[in-house]
């Protein structure tokens, strides 16, 4: 039995500890938040953990295994770093660090001393995402196209980080999940529509070396909420409805054919594929549950995450690329 603490019972902490809490294998033992009326929260939900403000109490408690850790970004690699000093195993939220250093010294860290290392990049445990990966495993897809995302909202602001940071960072992650090229440039424009915050609205183009560009766009000031992802194939299409809980991701039997005229060669033909449309059957298991199961089972067995360190240092390296363009303005910043 994994004994397992949480720092950070804000917004999405209490996701994280009630999948731990349910999760097979692992007990939750501990919370820690620096707001005693989230602490109260939580205490109330699990009256046998211990609550504390001390995020450090936490992290040298003998009965924690594992350091779950949901505070904001800026706060990510300090406490990751306690934890693994500490010796315990730890699950990171996304972004793992907000300097790529910090997430190539928390690497170095686990490895050095034989620990977990994970981060919650939540999207690559969701059925829809997993669903497809399996289509463009299988060659459903064809040769793949595009990637086109628009993830925006109203609210949930953060202060810390800018919207690329916090929501554009969830299709980094699905893209690194799904195909096996890596971005070599970006270029991204955001701005900022409150005064001393950072950018709420971007635009990222990811460019790859194959025929393949990738497209996301995030907004935290939208009257409506959004979470629509095309996933352009050569052979068939996909949008992925994240909000529709029955029919989340479609497959369309569409596409185009162009064909020179043999008679005429400056002639081009069209054709147009109008083929069936199906909506595949998606896990509906939380993504939380499958990867709190799966952090349990690295822990214990030794096993690399599907969302390990390195992948976390990709996100972070790419965040940093984008903001350099961002901030530039207009380039697009080569990524290393
Ligand atoms: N995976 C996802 O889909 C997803 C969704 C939302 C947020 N997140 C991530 O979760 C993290 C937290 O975001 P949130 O929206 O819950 O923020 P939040 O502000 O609602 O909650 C953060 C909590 O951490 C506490 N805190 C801050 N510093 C602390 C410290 N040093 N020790 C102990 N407690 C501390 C705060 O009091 C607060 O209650 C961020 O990294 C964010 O990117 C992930």
């Amino acid at each position: 039995m994994i004994g397992v603490g949480v720092i950070g019972y804000g917004y999405w902490g209490p996701n994280l500890a009630r999948n731990f809490a349910e999760a097979p294998n692992a007990r939750l033992v501990a919370v820690s938040d620096r707001r005693p009326e989230r602490l109260a929260l939580a205490q109330a939900r699990y009256p046998s953990i211990r609550a504390s403000t001390d995020p450090g109490e936490l992290i040298r408690a003998t009965d924690v295994d594992a350091v779950v850790i949901a505070t904001p970004v800026s706060t990510h690699a300090n406490l990751a770093m306690a934890a693994l000093e500490a010796g315990k195993h730890v699950l990171v939220e996304k972004p793992l660090a907000s300097r790529s250093e910090d997430a190539e010294r928390l690497i170095e860290e686990a490895a050095r001393r034989g620990l977990t290392l994970m981060v919650d990049h939540t999207f690559v445990y969701t059925g829809p995402v997993r669903k497809m990966k399996d289509l463009i495993g299988r060659g459903e897809l064809g040769e793949l196209l595009y990637y086109d995302s628009v993830r925006v909202n109203l609210g949930l602001f953060q202060h810390d980080v800018n919207v690329l940071w916090d929501l554009a960072v969830h299709d980094l992650a699905i893209l690194d999940y799904l195909i096996p090229q890596r971005p070599t440039g970006v270029l991204a424009a955001g701005i900022r529509h409150v005064a001393g915050q950072p950018e709420n609205l971007a635009y990222l183009t990811l460019f790859f070396d194959n025929n393949f560009l990738a497209h996301v766009h995030v907004n935290w000031l939208a009257p409506v909420k959004i979470r629509r992802t095309l996933v352009g194939g050569s052979q068939r299409m996909v949008v992925y409805d994240d909000l529709n809980d029955s029919e989340p991701v479609r497959v369309y039997d569409k596409g185009v054919t162009v064909n020179n005229s043999p008679e005429e060669t400056y002639k081009m033909l069209y054709s147009y594929r109008w083929g069936d449309m199906w909506a595949p059957r998606v896990e509906p298991t939380e993504a939380l549950r499958t990867e709190a199961e799966h952090f349990v089972e690295c822990v214990a067995s030794g096993m690399t995450p599907l969302t390990d360190g390195a992948c976390g240092l990709r996100m972070v390296k790419l965040l940093e690329a984008a903001t350099r363009s961002l901030v530039t303005g207009r380039e697009v910043v080569e990524v290393v």
